[in-house]
């Protein structure tokens, strides 16, 4: 039997193909900078984050109309559906939209029609989350999430994410503790590419559930105990981590030490139109390095479900 995936770290515009850009170029008559698909692809090969996000901001200039961004999740849940996800925690931009005049209800809105449809035509189950640009001020960040709680669409909760070093998390506190007084649920990039410290600061700055990424706790004995002893989930991103510099190449990926140790980790594909693959692609490089068991396999799926915000009726469901 197939084990139900569940994708916990996915970001809707991560998951903008080539071929999807051409074809929203065409539809709202954006001129793009690339002649061909193979001039875009050729861009694909990045030297860290930040020469990763310089691509994924530019490409964002084709998505213009909610019928854009519903399309967009469309098909992201139509090619989830055909990895074995039963449930997706998506995150969306929206100042990456905002900040370039297209309106909120339209951004929102789009991706929370398609992720509804999404339940009933491919029987995925979703979250969604704004997650906030570490990298633009947070009193944008602030204003953003005052006007998203006074909006007619329900998200479920708060991430952060863009370039990390030099945005530690505790800069967001105010928008964080606005997001837990009005029942969102609370998660953040940190320890991507910046320190150990600033997963600590996440979760006592921030109140965090769940730290995307967080390969860097590694580094820190202490922090490691205390995710450890905490149950506190961590969203990796194997073809991510390999793409963006943070390990060399999946052999040397710390996934197999991080379950040893005990962690709480789960598999995720972070941008799975940028780092070649989805999350099934990202459990096979996994599987192709490390020979990973059947015991492994299932503690991972087993894990996704533990890290969901999903209900405990839910979370049986997929057990
Ligand atoms: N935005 C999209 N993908 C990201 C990542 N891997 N890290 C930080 N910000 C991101
Ligand atoms: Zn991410």
């Amino acid at each position: 039997m197939r084990l139900p995936l569940v994708e916990l770290h996915l970001h809707i515009e991560g998951t903008l193909e080539p071929e999807l850009i051409f074809e929203l170029a065409e539809r709202n008559g954006v001129d793009l900078p690339w002649g061909s698909l193979e001039e875009l692809r050729a861009q694909y090969a990045f030297s860290d984050l930040q020469s990763f996000l310089d691509l994924y901001y530019a490409n964002l200039e084709v998505l213009r109309t909610r019928a854009d961004f519903a399309t967009l999740t469309t098909r992201y849940l139509e090619r989830a559906a055909a990895a074995g996800v039963r449930h997706a925690e998506v995150f969306v931009d929206v100042q990456a939209h905002t900040s370039r005049g297209i309106e909120l209800g339209e951004v929102l809105g789009g991706v929370h029609d398609a992720l509804q449809a999404g339940e009933r035509t491919v029987g995925i189950s979703s979250k969604l989350l704004v997650s906030f640009l570490r990298d633009r001020p947070p009193a944008e960040a602030l204003a953003v999430l005052q006007q998203v709680l006074a909006g007619p669409i329900p998200v479920d909760g708060i991430g952060l994410d863009s370039a990390e070093v030099g945005y530690p998390p505790e800069l967001f506190a105010e928008v964080y503790a606005l997001g837990t007084a009005n029942g969102l649920r609370l998660v953040a990039h940190a320890g991507e590419e910046g320190p150990p410290a600033y997963v600590w600061t996440a979760l006592d700055m921030l109140g965090v559930e769940r730290v995307d990424h967080g390969i860097r706790s590694l580094e820190d004995d202490a922090l490691v105990r205390r995710l450890v002893d905490e149950r506190m989930p961590l969203t990796v991103c194997p073809l991510s981590n390999v793409r963006l510099r943070v390990v060399d190449t999946i052999a040397d990926h710390p996934l197999p030490q991080m379950l040893e140790l005990g962690l709480l980790v789960t598999v995720n594909s972070d941008d799975p139109a940028y780092f070649g693959g989805y999350i099934d692609d990202n459990l096979a490089a996994l599987q192709e390095a490390f020979a990973l068991g059947a015991a492994d396999r299932a503690v991972l799926a087993r894990n996704g479900v533990e890290a969901s915000f999903l209900d405990e009726a839910g979370k049986a469901a997929l057990y």
